[in-house]
């Protein structure tokens, strides 16, 4: 084997009869992205089983613009006898005198052989060098039945540079591993942020916190002397339901309602028996013997909110003052007309008598401040466990061990490259400028900086592979019948859809359990999963290895899933609940009150974050709720990895069921009076990439 010099066979084939030579039509696409033409001169070289043709320089009628976005150039490729069935690309670009070295971006190549058979080259693959690269064709294998030694080779080649290319680092101990990386440019270009991204994100970025700094609220260290004075920043961006939630958000049916639709679906479970340390009793909670707590809790109409996670974590000082966190249990109750009332709160864990438990009845302040406390952890637990821990960094380990594990003609790496987009760069970013020591999240939130750690380590240690799944996550919550639940009712659909497509594309690729056991890429796959992103933890339930097809099916479902619909479900509403500070503050200046009757609204504004902390939340939440221009839904693919036919029929099947139940979500919407909109297929992105 001589393909180091990029040559697989020996000289002597190719000098073989040029009497009657075969004609091979050749054409390549550049992919339609900023940046993606190149003005150097491209080679393309065709290898198959039985010969190859020579390094042939791409140029034609086209010239110089051969290469150009969105452009395809074609050309003959002759070669004296034919070459068998193609196995594999080599393409190369050199630059020419005085033209500098640039960046190219094929999409992929299509090559006509004399016997009017069409082979596909899936690339969509950056080249910013002038070495010369090897591309599969698109039919898709698996490492037991790559038999061809070129393609055998070019596999483990592959994979050698994506193992150099992507390393595991440890950012702190006892949470998932993450890309190593110390700049976004350092990042493989094919994961990069598009040029349309960057931009975009760098703008909303700088200019809204430039509007604030001109109104001189992201310097102001003041508490709020009036909460309406709150619109003086709120009113710089609004969405409609944050309009919703600046009217209603002291009601108690809209506090109970966000458990099920807001952006943090995750905590509220089926209370059957009262936890020992939240001492709630039926005088308290039904004075009027309306109903009975322990029947209630029988008929299953009662559900417990448990902060227990928070408690005891070390708060953050904001602007020189101690900030304050609390573990609340909220208890609530689900009413004959369907709606989920907060009947009960206690703010810190042990039951003491300077830790009253608040209740409707109380007086107005005390209880709405019980509320705030709660909410404000809310904000806590939602960002770093539900939304940092169970999406983004759970994505970016699938993702790294697919890009050291798996090469491009596999059909998983087809299956799920689409879901990895821009997660490793929007990660990067998270770790740089929102938990980083001098980042937003430590600088402006009561758990910034060592509180962060606890709940993340606390957070990693308790998750199971069951939770991730929504089935059977909604089943263990005891929430199969909760009226008025969206959050579950697409999710689940979703769910199905997603199963459903991946159990197509996986059984028509593993026809027995014996394929899944010996496919040994996939194995390392799950092998770096387990122990990269679940710390080795057999408590997790995640498996450590894939037996059987049912199993991996499963597992892929919810690494689609989890990337996709479950984060589009924690994060798009960011700002629409959390936009209106007092709803969810990230931060509170004073302790709670240890005894009832002693708050004001004086009181309350005093424990509301200060002006620049507010502003600095509401910056970032607008940030990390804002879609992209060049955002891709769930289920598009608009690069063609699969080239077989039936994957390419299942995904058109899925996509089909996305656009039906798109619409019935639309529908339902149009008679809410909160639309549920976060896990419309249309909605969500087919990666964690904000
Ligand atoms: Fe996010």
């Amino acid at each position: 084997m001589t393909a180091e010099n990029g040559s697989f066979f020996p000289t002597r084939i190719l000098l073989l009869s040029r009497t009657k030579m075969v004609n091979y039509k050749v054409t390549v696409y550049t992919g339609d992205l900023a940046g993606a033409t190149t003005l150097n001169n491209v080679y393309i070289k065709l290898v198959g089983t039985d010969g190859e043709s020579q390094r042939k320089w791409m140029t034609g009628l086209k010239g110089a613009t051969a290469f150009i976005a969105g452009e395809m150039s074609t050309i003959t490729v002759s070669c004296p006898t034919s070459l068998g069935k193609l196995v594999l690309i080599q393409l190369d670009k050199q630059r020419l005198p005085l033209i500098p070295e640039d960046s190219w971006f094929p999409a992929k190549v299509e090559v006509k052989s004399p016997c009017g058979d069409t082979y596909k080259f899936p690339i969509y693959r950056w080249i910013t060098d002038s070495e010369v690269h090897h591309f599969r064709e698109g039919t898709a294998l698996r490492v037991f039945e790559d038999d061809n030694h070129l393609g055998a080779y070019s596999r483990e080649k592959e994979l050698k540079q994506r193992s150099k290319d992507y390393c595991w680092d440890v950012f702190v101990e006892g949470i998932p591993h993450c890309i190593k990386v110390d700049n976004p440019l350092d990042l493989p270009c094919e994961v990069r942020f598009s040029f349309t991204k960057t931009t975009e994100f760098a703008f909303t970025a700088s200019t809204g916190l430039a509007e604030l700094n001109l109104k001189g609220l992201a310097a102001s260290k003041e508490s709020w002397s009036n909460i309406d004075d709150i619109n003086r920043v709120f009113w710089w961006k609004k969405t409609e339901i944050s309009d919703y939630v600046q009217e209603h958000w002291k009601e108690d049916a809209f506090f109970g309602y966000q458990f099920l639709n807001g952006v943090n679906p995750m905590l509220i479970r089926r209370c059957s028996v009262l936890p020992s340390n939240f001492p709630v009793t039926n005088d308290m909670v039904f004075p009027n013997h309306q109903f009975n707590l322990a029947q209630e809790m029988k008929n299953g109409n009662i559900f417990l909110c448990d902060y227990k996670r928070l408690d005891g974590v070390k708060t953050s000082i904001i602007n020189e003052k101690k900030q304050y966190l609390m573990a609340p249990l909220v208890l609530l109750h689900k009413t004959p007309d369907k709606r989920l009332m907060p009947i009960a709160i206690q703010l810190k864990q042990t039951p003491t008598d300077d830790n009253p438990i608040f209740l409707p009845t109380d007086s107005k302040y005390d209880w709405l401040m019980a509320k705030i406390f709660v909410r404000s952890a809310e904000f806590s637990e939602h960002e770093l466990n539900v939304h940092l821990l169970r999406t983004h960094l759970l994505a970016e380990v699938f993702a790294v061990s697919l890009l050291r594990n798996i090469p491009m003609v596999h059909p998983l790496y087809k299956l799920l490259i689409p879901h990895t987009r821009y997660t490793l760069q929007i990660n990067f970013l998270a770790r740089l400028r929102l938990i980083s020591e001098t980042g937003v999240f430590t600088k402006f939130t009561a758990s910034g900086g060592e509180g962060m750690i606890t709940i993340l380590r606390r957070s990693l240690s308790s998750m199971t592979y069951r939770s991730l799944c929504i089935p059977e996550d909604i089943a263990d919550r005891g929430l199969e019948t909760v009226p008025n639940f969206y959050y579950r009712d697409d999710g689940l659909r979703l769910w199905k859809i997603i199963n459903r497509f991946v159990q197509g594309i996986l059984e028509h690729y593993y026809k027995s359990d014996t394929e899944v056991q010996k496919d040994s890429e996939l194995q390392k796959w799950i092998g770096d999963i387990f122990e990269h992103g679940f710390l080795s933890q057999p408590s997790t339930g995640i498996p450590q290895r894939f037996t059987t097809v049912p199993e991996l099916v499963k597992f892929v479902t919810m690494v689609i899933f989890t990337g996709s619909c479950q984060h589009a479900a924690v994060n798009s509403g960011q700002y629409d609940y959390g936009g209106w500070m007092p709803n969810t503050p990230t931060s509170l200046q004073q302790p709670p009150p240890t005894k009832k009757g002693t708050t004001n609204e004086a009181t309350m504004l005093k424990t509301l974050p200060d002006v620049s902390t507010t502003a600095q939340g509401m910056a970032t939440l607008w940030l990390l709720s804002k879609q992209s221009s060049d955002f891709v839904p769930l289920g598009q693919y608009p690069e063609e990895h699969f080239t077989e036919e039936i994957p390419r029929q299942l995904i058109k099947d899925f996509q089909a069921e996305l656009k039906t139940l798109s619409s019935e979500i639309k529908e339902r919407n149009s008679t809410l009076e909160i639309p549920y909109t976060y896990m419309n297929p249309a909605e969500v992105e087919n990666s964690v990439a904000i």
